[in-house]
């Protein structure tokens, strides 16, 4: 019998592309969207069409939204040049011609839209890079003001005693690396919170550090609070279900008006016009 030749791995530290291995492992997009369309329609009772990605970074989940079809456009917003170029060139290029569709802005999230969204997010709780209340509201305002009338705006969040610890939390990933989630400080007074994502490989390499968050931990009730102060109608919770084994989310997010108290969440805030 020929012996079979051992198979290289495909992902190692000096090959993996950290925006390919950050999509790969934090980003759902047809979930997202799915979630973010049904909760629209249910309360709007028609389709969004207009879709606003803030800190939008790849922007995959524009891309997503524009190639299901004509009727669908959407707009990304990201300070940073090097994942929205990363994003035209892999997530825009190999949909054709519904890239057209999209319009990915180098700027600050408080800056306006080309057109007002329907639909609007902030995903992986990346407005927490606001870390004083008048920046959060400034961005809250902003997002108010530039929504279509009837809009809504949606942020997700994360919550529980164990999103204040200092940990790593390791997942193995399909294609053969495990994400690392280190929650590297937390500081009680400010709620200031330091994270790393790394990145281990079946060949022992590692990249460290691919990504630093600087954030504030902000808690789901002063979100709501500021939420409604920044002139939005309803603000509604959506809280993840559990999964069979009882230690994990399920991934199905339903309307709640008081959670559950477990030691680590993730939940949605749906604010609307
Ligand atoms: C955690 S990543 C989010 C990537 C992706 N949207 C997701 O859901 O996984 C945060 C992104 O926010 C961007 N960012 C930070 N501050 C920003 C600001 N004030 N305006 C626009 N983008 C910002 C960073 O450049 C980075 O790409």
């Amino acid at each position: 019998m020929k012996k079979r030749k051992g198979r290289k791995p495909k992902f190692t530290a000096k090959t993996a592309d950290k925006y390919d291995l950050y999509q790969r492992s934090v980003q759902s997009a047809d979930d997202d969207i799915k979630f973010l369309d049904r909760v629209y329609q249910s309360t709007r009772g028609h389709r969004a069409n207009h879709f606003r990605e803030d800190f939008c970074g790849t922007a995959l989940l524009t891309a997503t939204w524009v190639k299901r079809g004509p009727e669908y456009t959407g707009e990304g917003f990201d300070i940073d040049p090097k994942p929205l170029a990363w994003g035209r060139n892999h997530n825009f290029e190999p949909i054709d011609e519904a890239a057209a569709r999209a319009l990915l802005h180098q700027k600050d999230v408080r800056e306006p839209s080309r057109t007002a969204p329907d639909l609007r997010c902030a995903q992986n709780f990346s407005y927490c890079v606001f870390k004083q209340r008048s920046e959060l509201m400034e961005y809250f305002r902003a997002a108010y003001e530039d929504l279509a009338d009837n809009g809504l705006f949606v942020i997700d969040l994360q919550g529980g005693t164990e999103s204040m610890e200092e940990t790593e939390e390791e997942t193995k990933v399909a294609g053969g690396f495990t994400y690392i989630w280190d929650q590297h400080e937390y500081w009680p007074v400010t709620a200031e919170t330091k994270c790393y994502i790394h990145f281990r490989f079946r060949d022992g390499s590692e990249i460290r550090r691919a990504f630093t968050y600087n954030w504030r931990l902000w808690g789901l009730a002063e979100l709501q609070d500021a939420l409604y102060e920044a002139g939005f109608a309803q603000v509604d919770c959506y809280w993840e279900g559990t999964a069979s084994d009882g230690t994990s989310g399920n991934g199905i997010f339903r309307k709640t008006r008081r959670g559950e108290n477990c030691a680590s969440f993730i939940a949605y805030l749906a604010a609307f016009k």
